[in-house]
């Protein structure tokens, strides 16, 4: 009876488990080569309310597999107090990828990078004494396993690692620990060594990966991070050639412009993985989302990490990204079977172009590579002559009809727009009240918590327990102290990222780091008395550093020298360092410690309302805009600061930075190498102006309340909520195909513009070309799509009517549609 029970229940148990190995060519998920294609999401760069929209989204775009990190500071913020509430849920998170279908990467690190706050490190480990960050030190290796292990566990306790019928199929330890090893030297591989049989003696029953570390030891697979990693060679012949960041855009610094990746690009650089071989892709990120609270890394990563991504920040489908993939996705997993166990043969057709025929069982599926950034190509391939564009990939599912070429996109793209906050009752300007931050005591009589006599690094001080951090000397100036003068100033090293100057009570000045959060000098006339004087300097950290060999020890804050300078006549100058002085800190400021953005009890003034005053906080209540649209405040107006919705940070603020340099005027070109500097736009305008307030940190009905805590000064008169919609939907497309336009939700309401021919333009600027179908193409678009959300119009002279384009030129219909 017993046996039989226990017989069930093992039966039951592999019934759900899969077994997950790995051969030369790809994963093998119960017996079967895998074709996958996976994208990052980190769960607390949305909110769980947010998750199953986003794998909804995920799945349909064709992917099988989520990534995400595990964010190590953010779960154990204390050492030994964990935090997986809210949008740390991760064990939510990974059951809402389950309960959506799909595969889970989980990628512990816990070194992630990730542009996130010091890696995803937690600044007490680096308090802690005698350590030394990712190399073979005890005290570190101690601390990363406790919390490798915990999250293992806690994964386990769940069943969701795929050996137990859960969504896991593979995990990750470290991060591209390969590209800053040699400055490690032999405890770098020693240490290297170590995390590969820590994370083995887990036992997770999946395979384990090291990204970007080609000496990881067996069984560990080995993967490529990176725009292409087309040309990577697996290391050892064992493993599968696994991809596990496509940068699909890139991340934005304050005072940076917005990136931008092409479709065709992105969708080239996936092809051409595939077509060399790859079997596992990952875009990194499909949706970036948002560094709420002081989650941002850097330093100067800004608070939306759209990243260019598929979805965008908010969760819609940036589109043609989405599309343009999601036909690729579908396409490649059609062909699974023959590109992940058939044979290969690659063929060099010269001048830059490049086939490959996989074939099985009689039948063979076939790539047709066009990698000249310049020049479209008409390439003889198995006999049969294939226009291919330049940096572009066809592809033909039969080795003979091609049926998707990655420069070609028919799917639409959407414009999205903002729309003015229409909740009832709303007024046109929020009602603010606001009180000074009141710091009197600390930069009035210079009372700190800790006192020194140097100065201290920022996260040594502060421990990341805030942004903000106040040092505080007093300076008795005798008549005859060799430095005085009537005309002195102040000088302050700062590493970053701001620092804001008082000398007994008053502000002096405020200084930024303009150029990527990178250190600055600091120097301002100062009047001093001949009795005490207080020097109170705060400095504001803008995100740590996430970045390169020895990262964690970057310096941050005032790193000194402190000094005072007088000059006598025109050519004496004395320098008096104050750094070995006396200096007491003090953490925060007097309104985050009394908690000013969620207690209803304080008092708030109205009257005397200040502008453009420095350090100061403002508070407004306001309606939630109506619908389910997502939601943004536009924060123009204002200058540096963190806002708070309800009580919830919707992270760091700072509209006044403007993003400096040019964008190219000419349009973007998708062909050729795509790098972070290519495709940038927002030249001139503020590097982020609006700021996503997820839908669940408001009340529906009733009152909600934004409080801004302001640095530099600024005016919140013009702050407001929208809504972020399509605004128009644009598709130019070839004939012989069906096109699919879409609205996402609300209904298409007028076509703007509909030509079949030879239109030409783009999104916003179409004109007619010589010639056009025999219908007229704007009633045609109207009928099948006003009214509704989405429309199929099949593009072909059957539709529009015949022309008199002639038969050289290829048809394509170009509409714009407005939602
Ligand atoms: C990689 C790193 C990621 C992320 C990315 C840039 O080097 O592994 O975590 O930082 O760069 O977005």
């Amino acid at each position: 009876m017993l046996l039989a029970a226990l017989l069930l229940f093992t039966l039951a148990l592999s019934a759900t488990s899969s077994k997950v190995t790995y051969d030369g060519r790809a994963i093998i998920i119960d017996g079967k080569h895998k074709l996958l294609v996976s994208g990052s999401i980190h769960y607390p760069r949305s909110t769980a309310e947010m998750w199953p929209d986003l794998m909804k989204k995920s799945r349909e775009g064709g992917l099988d597999a989520i990534e995400t990190y595990v964010f190590w500071n953010a779960h154990e913020p204390a050492r030994r107090q964990y935090d997986f509430s809210g949008n740390l849920d991760l064990v939510r998170f990974l059951k809402t990828i389950q309960e959506e279908g799909l595969y889970a990467v989980l990628r512990i690190g816990p070194y992630v990078c990730a542009e996130w706050n010091y890696g995803g490190f937690p600044v007490w480990l680096h308090n802690m004494p005698g350590i030394q960050m990712r190399t073979d030190n005890d005290v570190f290796k101690n601390e990363m396993q406790n919390f490798t292990t915990l999250i293992v566990d806690m994964v386990k306790k769940e069943n969701l690692f795929a050996s137990q019928g859960g969504p896991v199929i593979l995990a990750q330890i470290e991060n591209e620990y390969g590209n800053v090893m040699s400055s490690y030297g032999d405890e770098g591989k020693a240490y290297m060594n170590w995390c590969a049989n820590m994370a083995q003696s887990l036992d997770i029953g999946v395979p384990w990966i090291m990204c970007q570390q080609n000496d990881a030891p067996e069984p560990i697979i080995s993967t490529c991070n990176g725009w292409y990693c087309d040309q990577y060679q697996p290391p050892r012949s064992n493993i599968p050639k696994m991809w596990t960041e496509n940068w699909t855009g890139w991340y934005k610094n304050w005072g940076g412009k917005d990136p931008h990746r092409t479709a065709e690009d992105l969708a080239f650089a996936v092809a051409r993985f595939y077509q060399l071989g790859g079997t596992f892709q990952n875009y990194y990120m499909y949706h970036g989302g948002t560094n709420f609270g002081r989650s941002a890394g850097g330093p100067y990563i800004t608070t939306s990490y759209d990243y260019d991504a598929p979805l965008d920040e908010y969760g819609n489908l940036n589109q043609p990204k989405w599309g343009h993939l999601k036909q690729l996705h579908d396409l490649l997993h059609s062909m699974e079977d023959t590109l992940t166990t058939g044979n290969v043969s690659y063929v060099d057709l010269g001048d830059s172009a490049f086939g490959t025929i996989y074939s099985k069982d009689g039948g063979s599926s076939c790539f047709l590579a066009n990698v000249d950034s310049g020049n479209d190509k008409t390439i003889n391939f198995q006999g049969m002559n294939y226009t291919v564009p330049a940096w572009s990939v066809s592809i033909l599912p039969d080795c003979q009809n091609v049926a998707y070429n990655t420069a070609k996109v028919s799917t639409q793209t959407s414009v999205m727009v903002k729309k003015a906050n229409v909740a009832e009752e709303e007024p046109n300007s929020l009602k603010w009240s606001w009180r000074p931050e009141m710091n009197e005591k600390t930069i009035l009589l210079g009372k700190g918590d800790v006192t020194t006599d140097q100065i201290l690094d920022q996260k040594e001080a502060a421990n990341d327990l805030s942004d903000y951090l106040f040092y505080i000397t007093s300076l008795d100036l005798k008549k005859d102290d060799p430095v005085w003068s009537h005309n002195m100033t102040l000088r302050v090293k700062s590493s970053g990222q701001i620092l804001h100057a008082f000398v007994n009570g008053e502000l002096i000045g405020s200084q930024w780091a303009k150029n990527g959060g990178e250190r600055f000098v600091f120097e301002q006339n100062v009047k001093l008395n001949h009795k005490k004087n207080t020097i109170s300097l705060l400095s504001a950290t803008v995100g740590l550093t996430n970045y390169g060999a020895f990262f964690e020890t970057a310096p941050s804050g005032i790193t000194g020298p402190v000094e005072l300078i007088g000059y006598r006549g025109d050519d004496e100058t004395i320098v008096k360092d104050l750094s070995s002085q006396k200096w007491s800190y003090k953490t925060g400021l007097e309104g985050l410690n009394q908690k000013l953005y969620s207690s209803p009890s304080l008092k708030w003034q109205q009257d005397s309302f200040p502008v453009n005053r420095t350090l100061t906080w403002y508070k407004s209540s306001f309606k939630a805009p109506l619908g389910t649209d997502p939601v943004v405040v536009d924060l123009l107006g204002m200058g540096k600061g963190l806002a708070w919705v309800n009580g919830n940070s919707i992270g760091r603020y700072w509209p006044s930075f403007i993003a400096e340099g040019d964008c190219k005027l000419e349009p973007c070109d998708y062909r050729g190498s795509y790098d972070s500097n290519k495709c940038l736009s927002n030249c001139g305008r503020p590097s982020q102006r609006w700021y996503h307030v997820p839908r669940s940190f408001l009340n529906g009905n009733g009152d909600n309340t934004l409080v801004l805590f302001e640095e530099f000064g600024g005016n919140p008169s013009s702050v407001n909520f929208q809504t972020v919609a399509v605004g128009s939907a644009c598709i130019n497309a070839e004939e012989n195909r069906k096109i699919e336009l879409s609205c996402q939700g609300r209904q298409i309401s007028a076509v703007k513009f509909a030509s079949f021919g030879n239109p030409q333009g783009s999104c916003g600027s179409f004109v007619k070309g010589y010639c056009e179908g025999s219908k007229d193409a704007s009633s045609v678009v109207e009928k099948a799509c006003v009214g509704q959300e989405s429309c199929t119009i099949d593009v072909s002279e059957d539709t529009f009517g015949s022309t008199t384009c002639g038969d050289d030129v290829i048809k394509t219909l170009a509409v714009e549609a407005i939602c």
